[in-house]
């Protein structure tokens, strides 16, 4: 295979993710900064360093907010002058809402709020104070959405519209939930900016070798099949996928051996198609204009996977990414094709835009043969699963429900909303091939989500498993005040919380 020598180098200029030094302090208002952070809740005194901040001021904050002029409503922001030379330029309060509902989500969501207020302007060193205000809540929450909101889609805008300070000092909170927080956000912001990647930068073989370096930095197994092994390992489906393609297609394996020895590990797969143009039966100009997120998944998986590795999760773990490019060529697989996956089932070709679940029937296979306890998929597989849900909410479907509820659990904990869809087996005929095991698409629109996780299921044997359709929430097109628009890093934290439940 020839690639240009413009699309297998990696761009030269691609700035690299934020990385502010963060640094713990017990003196938030003596602390000099460009800005100081602080919360202020509904039906609360003011915390701490408010109220130590409203005396400096000569009672400007508690003066505000009896004139109505300052509220404390959830995501409300207000700069005002800090409190002098040996202290912030600045501060920024910022609502928080009702005291009582100040759960993990809260705690990320609205430190990034506060995060993206500041971020246009080129800031040295932040303090934040918001620890104080969540007290039920572990901290590294707020570090992780700090890092959130640093991170964004505006990776090739020459005047970059994100300052990212060289220092941030988090007020009381722990040295080990500053780390926490660091590796969580950088892992899920390592996530989207793979998705934010193009295309022409982000391919299958170029998807392997960042996640082989990133093994190497960070201590995990890796194992990358090229076209020559994935045809030796007769993954049929993998290679059809990429056939219309001049990039061919890739398998990364990265272990964590974090448990004890021959104990059998948890499976982590990811749908990995780095750009999905539909192929033959191509899709028009507007469904494909946001399709480099289609290894959405894939990206999912590297991300837990590092951080599996820094919090040093006691536990195994292996992730599988299933890498293709499909594309529209001479050499594209076609309509009526009959496939000979891995697993000996066959499969009936006859969309060739529902590709993402013939990626994943070779994938999972693979992941399969290590015997898994148990195994969550991760897919933007189908935009009838934004139909039925919306484009912020993931889908679940299941053979165990115990898996699932678990998995449901963990993203509960997290904030990262989740909603289960049936799995009854009346569904079952409706993926069943005249010419072959099954075929590749449900019988029409209808219940488009289930008909292709039922397709999955002809793949993961008895494993218990959990296939999340991210379609919607894994790339957004409009900002939000705690988030830009593009990758979103769904999941990540779902998923890291569901393994270490499950390291006990
Ligand atoms: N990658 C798409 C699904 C998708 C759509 C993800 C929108 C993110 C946003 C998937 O490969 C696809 O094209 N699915 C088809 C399946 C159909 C042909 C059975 C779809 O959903 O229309
Ligand atoms: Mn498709
Ligand atoms: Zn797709």
């Amino acid at each position: 295979m020839s690639e240009s020598p413009s699309q297998s180098q990696p761009n030269p200029d691609a700035p690299q993710l934020p990385c502010p030094s963060f640094v713990a302090t017990d003196n938030p208002i003596g602390e000099k900064c460009d800005v100081l952070i602080v919360g202020l809740c509904d039906d609360a005194p003011l915390s701490a360093t408010a109220a130590g901040v409203d005396q400096a001021l000569g009672g400007v904050i508690s003066r505000l907010i009896g004139q109505e002029k300052l509220s404390s409503d959830c995501g409300e922001s207000m700069l005002i002058p800090g409190v002098g030379d040996e202290g912030s330029q600045l501060v920024l309060l910022i609502g928080l809402g009702e005291k009582s509902k100040l759960d993990r989500e809260a705690a990320f969501t609205l430190t990034s709020t506060a995060v993206r207020s500041l971020v246009s302007k080129p800031h040295e060193k932040w303090v934040i104070a918001l620890p104080e205000c969540f007290d039920a809540v572990d901290h590294d929450a707020i570090v992780a959405g700090t890092l959130y909101g640093l991170e964004g889609q505006s990776i090739y805008r020459t005047k970059s519209p994100i300052h990212v300070p060289q220092t941030i000092a988090i007020a009381s909170a722990d040295a080990a939930a500053i780390d926490r927080g660091v590796i969580l956000g950088d892992s899920i912001n390592l996530a989207r900016r793979l998705v934010n990647e193009p295309a022409s930068v982000i391919y299958p073989a170029s998807f392997a070798e960042r996640a082989a370096a990133l093994a190497t930095e960070v201590g995990l197994g890796c194992e990358v099949w090229d076209e020559n092994r994935l045809a030796e390992e007769n993954c049929r489906a993998i290679l059809a996928v990429g056939a219309g393609s001049d990039k061919p297609p890739r398998l990364v394996i990265l272990r964590h051996d974090g448990g004890p020895q021959g104990e059998p590990p948890i499976a982590i797969v990811g749908k990995g198609v780095t750009f999905d143009s539909g192929g033959l039966s191509i899709k028009p100009s507007d469904g494909m204009v946001d399709m480099k997120c289609d290894m959405g998944g894939a990206a999912t998986v590297v991300g837990v996977m590092r951080a599996l590795a820094k919090l040093g999760v006691k536990k195994n773990v292996i992730g599988f990414c299933g890498l293709a490019e499909n594309m529209v060529s001479g050499s594209s697989y076609k309509l009526g094709d009959v496939i000979v996956t891995r697993s000996g089932k066959t499969i009936e070709i006859l969309n060739t835009d529902a590709e993402g679940r013939v990626v994943l029937s070779d994938t999972l296979d693979v992941a399969i043969e290590h015997q898994p306890t148990a195994m969550v998929d991760l897919a933007t597989l189908t935009g009838a699963c934004m139909v039925a849900l919306g484009n912020e909410v993931a889908g679940l479907m299941t053979n165990n429900q115990s898996a699932c509820d678990a998995v449901i659990a963990a993203a509960r904990g997290e904030g990262e909303p989740v909603w289960q869809l049936p799995m009854f087996e009346l569904y079952n005929e409706k993926v069943k091939s005249k010419v072959a095991d099954i075929k590749n698409i449900g019988e029409g629109r209808w219940g488009g989500a289930i008909t292709a996780a039922k397709f999955l299921e002809n793949f993961v044997g008895d494993v218990p498993w959990v296939h999340i359709d991210i379609a919607g929430p894994a790339f957004a097109d409009s900002p939000k005040p705690h988030r830009d628009a593009g990758a979103t890093g769904v999941m990540v934290r779902t998923l890291v919380r569901w393994i270490e439940n499950q390291a006990g």
